[in-house]
């Protein structure tokens, strides 16, 4: 079954409100979308408002670092209820050390990769993590249109994940709606990212199913 992780980004205004209102859906995460002004233009939460908002839910987060150093967030939101942290394969860092330090502090790991990184970038790392989040738009900002080319690229991963006999999760993350959800979940998506189309209706249960009855 796909899970999904709904992204908060997009929320204005009352956001504890609408977390305790999504909190009695049964969405899968709360994806949590990092920005630093750096690796993206744009800045997003700080730890300090997610400590906060993690406080009225029972659901694990789902932490998505768009941050040039995400070292210096790992021990920070390892110290919540986190399934997985994911770091993006553009940073110019030592991936490798990274990843052990994110699974060092007993959380799932996740490489992301944008739009136009081909995806073979990232096979020598896939028997050490746990997810890739696959961009299905250029990151930075909700409400964008997804990409067609995510779905050959979800297709591609799932072959190579199945022929090596990882246990990987394809995660998809942009512009995802009841359209293009049920193209990904065909081509073996695992994990929906959905902001703007969850939260596009007061009634973000009728969405979910929408998204997961695909
Ligand atoms: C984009 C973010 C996404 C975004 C998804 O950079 O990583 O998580 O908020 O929002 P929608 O579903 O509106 O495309
Ligand atoms: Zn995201």
């Amino acid at each position: 079954m796909t899970k999904i992780a709904v992204s908060i980004l997009t929320i204005q205004g009352r956001l504890i409100d609408i977390i305790k209102k999504l909190e009695q859906t049964d969405a899968d995460y709360f994806h949590i979308d990092i920005m630093d002004g750096k690796f993206v233009p744009n800045r997003s939460f700080t730890f300090g408002e997610i400590k906060k908002l993690s406080k009225y839910t029972t659901k694990k987060l789902d932490v998505h670092l768009m941050v040039d150093n995400p070292i210096k967030y790992i021990e920070d939101y390892a110290t919540l209820d986190v399934e997985y942290i994911t770091i993006h394969y553009e940073i110019n860092k030592d991936l490798t050390s990274i990843i052990n330090k994110i699974k060092d502090c007993g959380i799932r790991c996740g490489l992301s990769i944008k739009p136009k990184t081909s995806i073979h970038k990232i096979v020598p790392y896939l028997a050490k993590i746990d997810l890739i989040l696959l961009m299905s738009v250029n990151p930075g900002r909700g409400g964008q249109e997804f990409l067609s080319s995510t779905v050959d690229r979800i297709k591609a991963l799932k072959e190579i994940i199945t022929k090596h006999g990882y246990n990987t999760v394809i995660e998809v993350d942009g512009g995802i709606n009841d359209e293009t959800a049920k193209l990904c979940i065909e081509a073996g998506a695992d994990i929906l990212v959905s902001g703007s189309y969850v939260l596009s209706d007061n009634d973000y249960q009728t969405k979910i199913n929408q998204l997961k009855n695909n």
